[in-house]
């Protein structure tokens, strides 16, 4: 069984993490499919480095297309590099023939947008398949199966077909076939884009215990950035067939470097200006304007009175115009967006203020 996976143990970004403590590693890995007629050749990942930490939840993120399954089939060997490394617990397996493929695929499960259940066969029946094909003794798949059907939480459905399941417990009975031969790896396909909204929470939150409790090591792969915000220790942003970022989720959610990470993150970290606002906003400020402020609050200072305090202690109202508070890789993350007098001293008090909470806030401009 793999140790937990401490979040606070890996530094933001560019910090490597050491080949010992990565399940999963590319180096400079690309893929280069051919085309039909032999005509050109489409690039689909091109110098690929990333680490999954032994024990980490890290979610690849990217829009259709940007290579996001090709990347996850090579951890597999459903797809091969076209060059570069592929190393799982250390082993180089980029060479391996189809016949080590099958033995490793053991160690790795997979879970996929549609499920992939056979029609034909009970729940039971489809979480024990990956058993009966190790081979394993009758009596231990029975014991094995009604383990993981525990687990998933479909005891009472053993006997159903997939046919008269909801998209929920398909998942269920996939992550429980996943599961079936003990891996240290599990990779997910877009596992929650078939779901609606309440359904998806309560999958992430059962890939989450499988994560924690059983130690097991989840690479995912997503175009939806709240699966991202919801469950991932680390974060890689894909953009065609590259990694434009990667780091912490909480750094990479609060801090984002690349425009298509920020462009990602504003739908769950950003509030909006109200446009009957935006229209109004000058960059000077005239006589009598109000400064409009956006302030971030991360970890710790997410809970702080901010708003209070600014108003007892530097005497100014603070109105606040919008505002949520988040979490963020179980991290609290707030943005408020507030409007305060644009005029000295009350303005240079505000400004200190922040400072001395240790708040980032941002000037968006000034309105009458
Ligand atoms: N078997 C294939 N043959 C040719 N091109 C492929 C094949 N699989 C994927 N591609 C191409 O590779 C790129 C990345 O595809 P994919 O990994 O499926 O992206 P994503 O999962 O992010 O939507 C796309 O341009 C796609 O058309
Ligand atoms: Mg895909």
């Amino acid at each position: 069984m793999n140790a937990p996976f401490r979040p606070d143990a890996f530094s933001v970004g560019a910090v490597p993490i050491p080949i010992a403590e990565a399940a999963i590693r590319f180096e400079k890995v690309g893929k280069v499919f051919p085309t039909r007629r032999g005509q050109g050749a489409v690039t689909a990942l091109e110098g690929i480095d990333l680490s999954v930490p032994r024990g980490a939840i890290l979610g690849v993120i990217g829009r259709s297309g940007a290579g996001k399954s090709t990347l996850i089939r090579l951890v597999n060997g459903l797809e091969r590099a076209s060059s570069g490394r592929i190393l799982l617990e250390g082993e180089d397996v980029t060479g391996l023939t189809e016949a080590g493929w099958r033995a490793r695929r053991r160690s790795t499960g997979m879970i996929f947008q549609h499920f992939n259940l056979l029609s034909s066969r009970t729940v039971f029946d489809n979480v024990a398949l990956p058993l009966e094909i190790a081979g394993t003794p009758k009596g231990e798949i029975i014991a094995r199966v009604a383990r993981l059907l525990d687990l998933v939480g479909l005891a009472d459905k053993r006997g159903r077909y997939p046919a008269e399941l909801s998209g929920g417990q398909k998942q269920r009975v996939g992550i429980a076939r996943a599961l079936a031969t003990d891996p240290k790896v599990l990779l997910c396909d877009e596992a929650t884009s078939a779901l609606d909204p309440e359904t998806t929470q309560s999958i992430l939150a059962l890939l989450k215990r499988v994560n924690r409790e059983l130690g097991i090591t989840i690479l995912l792969i997503t175009h939806e950035i709240p699966v991202i915000k919801e469950i991932c220790d680390r974060v890689a942003v894909i953009e065609g067939g590259r990694i434009v970022e990667e780091g912490e989720t909480f750094a990479v959610f609060t801090r984002p470097r690349h425009p298509t990470t920020a462009r990602f993150v504003e739908t769950v970290t950003g509030v909006e200006l109200p446009p009957h606002l935006t229209e109004r906003l000058r960059t000077e400020p005239r006589e009598g304007d109000n400064a409009l402020l956006r302030i971030t609050f991360t970890g710790e200072n997410a809970t702080a009175p901010v708003i209070s305090r600014l108003s007892s202690v530097v005497g100014v109202d603070v109105n606040i115009l919008a505002g949520r508070i988040d979490a963020i890789a179980g991290q609290p993350f707030g943005s408020l967006l507030v409007s305060v007098p644009a005029r000295d001293p009350e303005y240079s008090a505000v400004l200190g203020a922040l400072k001395s909470l240790e708040l980032k806030a941002e000037v968006l401009g000034h309105v009458s």
